[in-house]
């Protein structure tokens, strides 16, 4: 069976509700991005000229590239608004205590 495997990537207390924390996971760069809902994990590449995403706007559901403007679905990774049309990597988040891990 293909079993996922988490690892620890940061501390609850480092991404406060509204933030954002970049983290490193063989060599991927991922942002994690703590909304009001859930924190969420994807790829801090753009889909569409390859900027970095950890400046971009963080809301509940979206994050948005701070070069052309496109917003990007936190859950699903889908581009939803041009001119981006390419989704992003995301990655299955949990808590565990006071660590936050990701699926690799
Ligand atoms: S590089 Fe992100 S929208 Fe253009």
């Amino acid at each position: 069976m293909d079993e996922k495997h988490f690892i620890p990537v940061a501390r609850l207390d480092d991404i406060p509700t509204g933030t954002k924390k970049v983290v490193e996971v063989n060599g991927t760069e991922i942002v994690l991005c703590h909304t009001k809902d859930r924190i969420f994990a994807v790829h801090n590449l753009c889909s569409h000229a390859h900027e970095k995403l950890e400046d971009g706007r963080l809301r509940n559901c979206w994050i948005s590239c701070p070069v052309h403007g496109a917003r990007f679905n936190l859950e699903t990774g889908e581009a939803m608004n041009p001119p981006a049309t390419m989704p992003i990597n995301t990655y299955e988040v949990r808590i565990v205590g006071d660590s936050v891990e990701i699926a690799v």
